[in-house]
């Protein structure tokens, strides 16, 4: 990512097509596949979830990312400038993103927030705990403490801004090289551990065996927003990574393993989670603590656990930072492109910005939880609702409509065409972006939508 500088005169490329690769994937993979994906499965219903989240991602997800990095290369304009080269009175689906970035980085940074002091406590040998009640007292307490969630959600933010104003440059670029695969091996161990603690067959068996009686609407919802979610589409940062890719980059590889290398860190992660969480005694429907509570126990009852734990946290931390750049870096380019505003003050002003919108995320886990600001929603739940379901949906949504119908779905093709590659499946991906996508996207947003306005009048 060195080559997103300033750069008035002429725009810069990425120096690898490895550079993209990894920026990509480091906003993709994060805390939504390690933290978020475990818990909404334990929160709606185990496998049945896990079968709509892969219908979603195949129909939605796939055809989607090829869309996003097409219209970025394309056009070689960040989001807003994207929409807006091709169809002027399209630049609000680049401005809806910013508005859903800045939403997100509110409350991912109270969990970001969370990885660090579970970085640091398992740093001083504080987490080698294997009694559920413990481990489970030792989250709530922290956080429940709104001094020291404020704190750490603060530290987070920083690390964020400090990444962004160095110009995303060589170091991260270099240091994901190590911990990606790094952290896809450390998961894989731990799961291999979850499956075979004593009693774990009952927690296989609810991630991946879907019991149909438990899909309703809510579960269905839950599964598109975590598509969007995980792999961050819908509110620009593929368009605009997309646009920093020179015509020679073949499209189609990075959008098919993009997700895939995606999805299968969520799922490992929800291996490595869910099989502990029933031979460990934990609640699959605990919510967002899932991870924080079991994980340690089951690094407990390894050998060398109390390393384990720690070079784990650190890889989470490392993982949540290269998705947190990605959201402030969709906010601060808007500033800096359309607004001609400074890339150090805007970076700075909007991060603090951020960070005074997201305290009350934090607070929700403590002395607010039962303020509620829509419905039963607190500021924690509202920010994800809002976000997940209905602003990334829409995104989704607009973008699709965009190129499969406006920019139009042959154009679209004869641009990933254009490196000379034949795409095969160009009739398939046509019918999904301009008849399966769009349809199925709004019908799902109708009721978040519905939902949402039954929670405010309600
Ligand atoms: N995909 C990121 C994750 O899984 C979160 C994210 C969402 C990042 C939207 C950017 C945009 O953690």
């Amino acid at each position: 990512m060195s080559v997103i500088k300033e750069n008035n005169n002429q725009r810069d490329k990425w120096a690898s097509k490895l550079g993209f690769i990894l920026a990509a994937a480091g906003s993709a993979v994060g805390l939504g596949n390690l933290w978020k994906f475990p818990y909404s499965v334990g929160n709606n219903g185990g496998g049945a979830f896990v079968m709509i989240y892969f219908i979603f991602l195949i129909l939605i997800g796939f055809p989607l990312m090829l869309a996003a990095i097409t219209l970025g290369r394309k056009t070689q304009l960040s989001a807003v400038g994207a929409y807006r080269s091709v169809k002027k009175n399209w630049a609000f689906v680049g401005g809806l993103g910013v508005l859903c970035g800045f939403f997100i980085l509110a409350f991912y940074s109270t969990v970001g927030g969370w990885v660090i002091y579970y970085f640091a406590k398992s740093l001083m040998g504080g987490l080698s705990i294997q009694e559920p009640e413990v481990l489970g007292s030792i989250f709530t307490d922290f956080i429940s403490s709104p001094k020291e969630s404020i704190l750490y959600q603060g530290v987070f933010l920083l690390l964020t801004l400090m990444i962004v104003l160095k110009g995303i440059s060589g170091g991260i670029e270099k240091a994901s090289k190590i911990m990606m695969p790094s952290l896809f091996v450390m998961i894989i161990l731990i799961s291999i551990r979850s499956v075979t603690l004593p009693g774990a067959s009952e927690g296989l068996e609810f991630f991946l065996v879907p019991d149909f009686q438990k899909i309703d609407m809510s579960v269905v919802m839950n599964a598109l927003g975590q598509v969007f979610f995980s792999l961050s589409i819908g509110m620009g940062v593929m368009v605009t990574y997309g646009s920093y890719l020179d015509r020679e980059t073949n499209l189609l590889g990075p959008s098919m393993y993009i997700p895939m290398l995606d999805t299968a860190v969520a799922i490992i992660a929800g291996l490595a989670t869910l099989p502990a969480v029933f031979a460990l005694g934990f609640k699959a429907s605990s919510g967002p603590g899932l991870m924080f509570v079991t994980l340690p126990a089951v690094f407990a009852s390894m050998p060398f656990g109390k390393l384990f734990c720690f070079i784990f946290f650190m890889l989470v931390l490392f993982a949540a930072l290269t998705s947190s750049i990605s959201m402030l870096e969709v906010c601060v380019s808007y500033f800096v492109d359309e607004k001609g505003a400074n890339r150090r003050s805007a970076s700075i002003i909007i991060a603090a910005i951020i960070y005074v919108v997201g305290m009350p995320a934090s607070l929700s886990m403590g002395p607010w939880s039962d303020l509620h600001i829509l419905g039963s929603l607190n500021f924690f739940d509202f920010y994800d609702k809002l976000t997940s379901n209905i602003l990334l949906t829409s995104g989704g949504l607009l973008l699709s409509i965009f190129v499969g119908w406006i920019w139009g779905a042959d154009n679209a093709i004869a641009e990933i065409e254009s490196d000379g590659v034949k795409f095969v499946l160009a009739p398939v991906w046509k019918l999904l972006i301009k008849f399966v996508v769009p349809p199925a996207v709004f019908i799902v947003l109708l009721n978040s939508i519905s939902e949402l306005i039954r929670a405010i009048s309600g």
